[in-house]
């Protein structure tokens, strides 16, 4: 069992606990994953560590409500616990000293974002981030960002703060006025990472993607997180869930992510038709 110390609510819909987890916490590193359930019957959610802390053995997570599974996960509080949680799971990103490295965030992407921006900013690379929402209430990880970035920019589809538009746009406009990172890391929604790939591909700008395809047992052996990379299939579980996104073939993965709409659909009906029903549709 792994009791949650802390839980704060980010956003509408958007929830961060830090939970009791010193074995993962002591080997975690950025890019890592775990899985976790709830209890026994409990969808397997895997989610990026977006911290640990390995003195106080425990582990942050960040997740939106956006399912039956995740809207369930949201109404535990401080002193629940979770039943249980397998990790560090994937491969960690190879961070080394870099001249300059953007990082773009798209929506809670900022969470998995974050400890990659950390590293980089550690050792000595020059961090520039660009996190993007939908509106300026969304915005989360502004002073965790701020923190580890020696610049930080900031958009917002309907224009609330920063820059009006997608987070890709204001890559686009910092390309075109010359800059040339090393790398940059897109981490968000797929289209957000497809779009932003299209648009570092115009300026031979290596580009590091996490993709979140639908995993269920998270060490390779189901095949349900595979991925066309260079022609190749992979497993975003194990040899994942960062590739160049260059490489990447997002028009199958984001096909592949919607074979279970209609099952996630139903879930979340049967779930809200439940007695209990689900706090956060109640707000
Ligand atoms: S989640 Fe089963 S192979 Fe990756």
């Amino acid at each position: 069992m792994h009791r949650i110390i802390k839980r704060e609510e980010l956003a509408p819909k958007i929830k961060l606990f830090v939970v009791e987890a010193p074995e993962i916490a002591a080997h975690a590193r950025p890019g890592h994953f775990f899985v976790l359930r709830m209890h026994e019957h409990g969808e397997r959610i895997p989610l990026t560590i977006a911290d640990s802390d390995p003195g106080a053995g425990t582990i942050t997570m960040v997740f939106q409500e956006v399912g039956k599974s995740t809207c369930e996960l949201g109404t535990l509080e401080e002193g629940d616990s979770i039943l249980d949680i397998v990790g560090p799971l994937g491969t960690p990103r190879d961070i080394r000293r870099l001249d300059t490295v953007v990082c773009v965030a798209g929506g809670v992407g900022v969470a998995p974002i974050y400890p990659e921006a950390k590293a980089f900013h550690e050792l000595g690379t020059r961090v520039i981030s660009l996190v993007g929402a939908q509106t300026k209430d969304m915005l989360i990880f502004k002073d965790r960002m701020e923190t580890v970035s020696d610049e930080v920019h900031y958009s917002t589809d309907d224009g609330s703060f920063g820059y009006h538009g997608f987070v890709t746009g204001l890559l686009r406009d910092l390309l075109a006025g010359g800059l040339r990172p090393d790398e940059v890391v897109a981490i968000g929604p797929l289209p957000m990472m497809r779009a932003t790939c299209k648009v570092t591909a115009e300026f031979g700008v290596k580009t590091i993607v996490s993709l979140n395809a639908i995993m269920v047992d998270g060490t390779g052996m189901c095949g349900s997180c595979r991925v066309t990379v260079d022609g190749k299939t992979m497993f975003s579980c194990v040899e994942g869930p960062a590739f160049d996104g260059h490489k990447v073939d997002f028009e199958e993965l984001m096909a592949r992510q919607t074979r279970f709409l209609a099952e996630e659909k139903l879930a979340m009906e049967r779930y809200k038709a439940h007695a209990e029903g689900c706090k956060c549709r109640r707000k």
